[in-house]
């Protein structure tokens, strides 16, 4: 994972403009003058200080290609929100249950948040599994949400205190 910089373009249209990554995302298919907004003001949230968005690209070391992003954003206090996507060539690998996990380490560790959260549409089976699988806890469902893309999003709310992850860590095996 490293810092997004203006030569992502392409490769952020390619997996942002698929309409079944963005498909329980409440943006896309991106365009590309939305995805030249977007590149515009992740680079503009890079230089923010304090910094609260994180949001970076995940690079396929085997590859060297940029083949999603992820990030985490202080929504609240010390409440840190944790988010990913990847290119649809890249599913069923493994890949963000290992990202999600160094976000996790990240976010307690290096921004010292309390408590991270993410919430994630009722039908999206392979996000909620690897929310499962890093060990966050589902904490409740929202109905009607967010209205986006014309329709209203029931979502569910997985949270993850600092208490736990720092008991659970040792632990852990995936
Ligand atoms: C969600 C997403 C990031 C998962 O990436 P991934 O690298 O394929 O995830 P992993 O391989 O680490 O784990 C996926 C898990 O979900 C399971 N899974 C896949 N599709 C599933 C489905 N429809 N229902 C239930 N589980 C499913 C897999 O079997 C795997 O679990 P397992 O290891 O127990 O077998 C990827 O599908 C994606 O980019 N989707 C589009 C963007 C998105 O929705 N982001 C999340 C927003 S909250």
């Amino acid at each position: 994972m490293r810092e997004f910089v203006k030569g992502d373009f392409r490769a952020i249209y390619a997996y942002s403009s698929d309409a079944r990554v963005t498909r329980y995302l409440f943006f896309g298919p991106r365009d590309e003058d939305s995805t030249a907004d977007y590149l515009e003001g992740l680079l503009a949230s890079q230089r923010e200080r304090p910094r609260t968005r994180f949001e970076l690209a995940v690079e396929e070391i085997e590859s060297g290609r940029v083949i999603g992003a992820c990030d985490l954003s202080f929504i609240e206090g010390n409440v840190v929100d944790l988010g990913y996507m990847l290119g649809i060539e890249s599913w069923g690998k493994g890949y963000a249950t290992e990202i999600a996990l160094a976000l996790v380490d990240a976010a307690f560790f290096d921004l010292r948040a309390d408590r991270v959260i993410s919430t994630v549409d009722v039908n999206n089976g392979a996000s909620i599994r690897v929310l499962e699988k890093i060990g966050m806890r589902w904490e409740a469902v929202f109905r009607k949400h967010r209205r986006a893309k014309n329709c209203w999003w029931d979502c569910h709310l997985f949270i993850l205190p600092r208490e736990v992850w720092e008991s659970s860590r040792v632990n852990y095996a995936p």
